[in-house]
């Protein structure tokens, strides 16, 4: 992704590996849009901090943190301690489970953990690409695209899911626009998915959560794209808190709502997103904004990070394979 310092731009991942320090590193996303702040992990214990702590976080991303977490708790010794770990770290996000699987098997079977690792990593960056090359042709020049979280390069290592197919249609010359919500309570909206399209100089718009019915209603929002955290086999998926409401909200005005993922966020063995666990965080992200109390202090809060959209409200699932059907996503899971 492009990284802005200043004068100079830069191209950098949002998570790798140093093999030379065999360290992990992160761009640490607490610190964006204002600081462009690095964190270095030595062991899986720092990994699943930086997971649990949001240094890195997006499914994808989270993947790829843990991936590279696996080395090192294979290099410790406690490759099976280090997968529990990992693991508890986030209830929600499919991949985590997915990417720490895949290393468990690599490395029962004899493969070398780094190259393992890196061959998951990479296999999600190609995927991403795909994923901007299908979506970017539902795209038309002039579209006012909604987006809700982040979904970008920094959720997913490089290119993003959400804004992938945004990223490729204006590298095809279609001038695109795009609708950032704020996402409370973290804003990854507001500071990471501004940042990125700031970045990339994508033409944009951060708004209010509570905005976007206003703006579907006056016939500004031609279509929605977001990311997945997790998607049941029926096509119910979980996403970042409030997705849900601009499904329902884009069906009621006819706006298409597109859903951007990889494979490796699609759960074969959950039949419907009832069966999502929604990881519920500190209300105090919710009575704060950044360190700013904003809140009755002595009022409590409740903080669900995640909510389900159910299929039904799904034009079409962007993925590596192509823009598919909820009812197609069996068909394409049995060719995994
Ligand atoms: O809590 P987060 O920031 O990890 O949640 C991220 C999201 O909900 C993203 O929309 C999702 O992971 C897709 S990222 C490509």
């Amino acid at each position: 992704m492009k990284v802005r310092i200043g004068n100079t731009q830069m191209d950098m991942r949002s998570v790798w590996y140093d093999k030379e320090k065999g360290q992990v590193g992160f761009i640490d996303q607490r610190a964006l849009p204002f600081e462009i702040e690095t964190y270095m992990a030595l062991d899986y214990r720092d990994v699943a901090f930086a997971i649990k702590e949001m240094v890195v976080r997006g499914a994808p991303a989270i993947g790829a943190a843990a991936v590279y977490g696996m080395i090192l708790a294979h290099r410790q010794g406690e490759t099976e301690h280090g997968a529990h770990v990992l693991k508890s770290t986030r209830p929600t996000a499919h991949d985590l489970f997915h990417a720490v699987d895949h290393m468990l098997e690599a490395i029962r079977s004899g493969k070398e953990p780094i190259a393992a690792a890196e061959e998951y990593v990479e296999r999600t960056i190609r995927a991403c690409e795909d994923i901007g090359k299908h979506g970017a042709e539902l795209i038309r020049n002039g579209h006012r695209i909604l987006t809700h979280c982040n979904a970008g390069a920094l959720a997913t290592v490089d290119f993003g899911t959400a804004l992938a197919p945004m990223r490729v249609a204006e590298s095809q010359g279609k001038r695109v626009f795009v609708w950032v919500d704020e996402t409370r309570p973290r804003l990854q909206g507001a500071s990471l998915t501004a940042w990125e399209l700031y970045n990339e100089g994508i033409e944009h718009a951060v708004i209010a959560d509570n905005a976007a019915g206003h703006f579907m209603r006056k016939g500004e929002i031609d279509m929605v794209i977001v990311g997945a955290d997790r998607i049941a086999a029926n096509g119910d998926f979980a996403n970042k808190i409030g997705t849900y409401e601009k499904a329902v909200l884009a069906k009621e005005n006819g706006i298409p709502f597109y859903v951007a993922a990889p494979m490796s966020t699609f759960d074969r063995t959950i039949q419907s997103g009832n069966e999502i666990v929604i990881e519920e965080r500190s209300p105090d992200e919710v009575r704060y904004a950044r360190e700013c109390l904003i809140a009755n202090p002595e009022s409590p809060a409740r903080n669900p990070a995640f909510d389900v959209t159910p299929a039904r409200y799904v034009t079409g699932y962007i993925t590596e394979k192509g823009v598919i059907s909820a009812d197609e996503i069996g068909d394409y899971l049995s060719g995994e």
